[in-house]
């Protein structure tokens, strides 16, 4: 059967997207929202009516949003960005300022390439954050008075918050320019966070509903699929059972095609699933296989990944996708990616799997990404920290967390400060709900990351609830360096939120008495952070803060100045010449997390470690999930065995290099 990628009916819709494109040209910034259930063809008319607006020279740049969990925060607009500066003219881009290029490349790190580093504002994200918001805006505008501009951002029910947030910051201002942004979504399928939002977008938008087709589109639409013929005999039968809704109009009539005498009114099922079901059940059990596979890993194939999971050469998979390609369940996309031909099918795939089939998928995806990564290809960390935690049963804890926390430092760098605390939340809501036990110390990593990013995303009263279950982490597995990292996390928390100033002074206090002696980087900090609340508090005790600033700078081990590294360190042994744990399977999680800190922070893989402080109730840790790996997360990001005081002290100056690495080599799912 030939495929058939025309277009028809929708008369109505379409104007209305090409009169608000033409109020645009006007110098009228305008924001249109399609609405509507999967498979209704949103897509279709946002490409169809972009095609048309093409034809009056208008530049289309496009970004598909797709599963908030697994995708770095502003992901569809990553794709935008990436879309704009490919296509824009040279000089737009030339001329961007040094200021908004950094802000910039938040989004597209190729912008600046050579440029100062991308850093998260230690002290006030929320002005950092407008900063962005603003050069993202600035450029839309200027790129849009060079030549009309139309921004599509398709699938909005799967955004992440800050991309709504800031399609809301581009679409509020009044904006004086032929710019047209389009956005499309499921009604039926959002969540609580996600329809508050749109809702506040789409009060300055104006809103297009989609319905079935009307009988003669469906005519038209059988027509283009299967001829005439079966036009004539189908289509009042097939409006009557799908009420017009395009996807299971062309399922029927793929049915039919394939099966002209052996259909009849009763014969038809009314169900998405039955249908796609029909053309799944048709596959070789190989091509199943595959797609069972692909269904888990998301939207877009990875042939590499695949093949990891499958255990199949290359040459397999590309075989067994050109089966689906022409079973219709894939499609090659033009771009020369392989998708499946709409969501449904995944979605789906998915839901037929028995639990075990998608635990185990869920591992061999996971594992097949970090081999991808290994290689030095690109990868999502959020994507990857999604498929451990979803096989944390049979996984255990130690990858899912430490891709979960490479995933909140990747959405950090780039300002999503929701996205990152989310991606924390949802680790420990799934090795929880997995029955699988967090050790102690990476349960307090998770604790702190997670109360910096609310913190930073406003929401100080959890930031606060989160830091008291570190400390009582921290204190139940006699941890010092952690009970420190507690201590300045409340005291980074007291500075943006207002705390009774006497509660920050006794944590780090009780920080200072656990770590002293034996850390000094950390109880340099420690220390100097207590003077500095001691001399902004009561008389009484302002006293105390010079003798104590006195004595963090005279300590060994200075964060401002990095003593150099001991000749004996090297990545494989310890300063005291001990074997060091193996690197870790996959570097880049254990590189990418660093203790957010307000005046610096120590590299958790470079800290002295104490003996545990008098103070603590228990020290002994919960057991490690039943499948931990050799490389666990105790090993990757805390506790090194003990070193003298003044060794290497790594300092953060508030930039993740690794993880701009990572953003700079993204994978393009969409
Ligand atoms: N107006 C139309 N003309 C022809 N085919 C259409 C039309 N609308 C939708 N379709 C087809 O229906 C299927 C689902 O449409 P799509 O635009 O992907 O839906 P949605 O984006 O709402 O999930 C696609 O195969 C598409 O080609
Ligand atoms: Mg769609």
């Amino acid at each position: 059967m030939q495929v058939f990628d025309g277009f028809v009916g929708r008369e109505g819709p379409r104007d209305r997207l090409l009169a608000a494109f033409r109020d645009t040209l006007t110098g009228k910034a305008r924001l249109v929202l399609v609405s509507g259930e999967a498979g209704i063809g949103k897509t279709s008319l946002l490409l169809e009516a972009v095609r048309e607006m093409g034809e009056s020279d208008a530049m289309a740049v496009w970004g598909t949003c797709w599963d908030a969990e697994r995708a770095p925060g502003y992901w569809p607009w990553t794709q935008v960005f990436r879309a704009l500066v490919s296509q824009a003219d040279d000089e737009l881009v030339r001329d961007v300022s040094d200021a908004d290029r950094v802000d910039l490349a938040r989004l597209v790190p190729e912008l600046n390439l050579g440029g100062p580093a991308v850093t998260v504002d230690e002290f006030d994200s929320e002005r950092a954050r407008l900063r962005f918001f603003d050069a993202v805006a600035r450029f839309l505008e200027r790129a849009a008075r060079n030549r009309p501009l139309v921004v599509a951002l398709d699938d909005l029910q799967w955004a992440d918050s800050s991309s709504l947030a800031l399609l809301e910051f581009v679409v509020r201002a009044h904006r004086p320019v032929p710019l047209l942004v389009l956005g499309a979504y499921r009604r039926d399928e959002l969540g609580d966070a996600t329809a508050r939002s749109l809702a506040a977008v789409g009060a300055r938008a104006q809103h297009v509903s989609l319905r079935g087709l009307s009988p003669t589109e469906v005519r038209a639409l059988i027509a283009g699929v299967a001829g005439d013929d079966v036009a004539e005999q189908w289509s009042a039968v097939v409006h009557q059972r799908t009420d017009g809704h395009p996807f299971l109009v062309r399922e029927l009539t793929h049915a039919f095609a394939l099966d002209p005498h052996g259909g009849s009114a009763g014969d038809i099922p009314d169900a998405a699933h039955h249908l796609i079901g029909r053309r799944i059940g048709r596959l070789s059990p190989h091509c199943r296989r595959l797609l069972d596979a692909a269904a888990v890993a998301g939207n877009e194939l990875l042939v590499d990944v695949l093949g990891d999971a499958l255990d199949l050469t290359p040459a397999a998979v590309a075989t067994l996708v050109d089966d689906a390609i022409r079973s219709g369940v894939l499609v090659a996309a033009p771009d020369g990616r392989t998708r499946f031909a709409h969501d449904l099918y995944r979605e789906t795939l998915y839901a037929d799997l028995s639990t075990p089939a998608r635990l185990s998928w869920h591992q061999q995806i996971g594992a097949g990404l970090e081999h991808r990564h290994e290689r030095g290809a690109n990868v999502f960390a959020g994507q990857v920290a999604r498929h451990f935690a979803a096989a944390a049963v049979l996984d255990g804890s130690d990858r899912a967390i430490r891709w979960a926390l490479a995933a909140a430092a990747d959405d950090r760098s780039r300002l999503a400060f929701a996205e990152a605390a989310a991606q924390l939340a949802r680790v420990r809501v799934a090795l929880d709900d997995a029955g699988v036990a967090v050790p102690g110390d990476a349960l307090v990593d998770l604790l702190v990351a997670q109360a910096d990013a609310e913190s930073r995303a406003g929401d100080g009263d959890h930031a606060r609830q989160l830091l008291r279950d570190a400390h009582e982490n921290a204190a139940r597995i006699g941890d010092p360096e952690r009970l420190a990292v507690v201590a300045l996390g409340f005291q980074r928390l007291g500075a943006r939120f207002a705390m009774p100033r006497t509660e920050v002074v006794a944590l780090l206090e009780e920080a200072r008495h656990a770590v002293e002696g034996c850390a000094p980087a950390v109880e340099a900090e420690v220390t100097a952070s207590l003077a500095r609340e001691l001399y902004h508090s009561v008389p009484r005790d302002r006293a105390r803060a010079r003798p104590l600033s006195e004595h963090a700078v005279a300590l060994p081990a200075s964060l401002t100045t990095p003593p150099p590294s001991p000749p004996a360190c090297s990545p494989n042994t310890t300063c005291c010449g001990r074997p060091a744990p193996a690197p870790s399977a996959s570097k880049w999680p254990a590189r990418s997390w660093r203790w957010p800190s307000a005046a610096g922070t120590t590299n958790a893989a470079a800290k002295d470690t104490c003996s545990p402080p008098t103070h603590s109730s228990k020290s002994d840790h919960p057991p490690t999930g039943p499948t931990s790996t050799p490389s666990s997360v105790s090993k990757t990001s805390s506790r090194s065995p003990k070193r003298r005081p003044g060794a290497a002290v790594a300092v953060d100056s508030g930039v993740d290099r690794s993880m701009l690495v990572g953003l700079a080599h993204p994978i393009s799912p969409a």
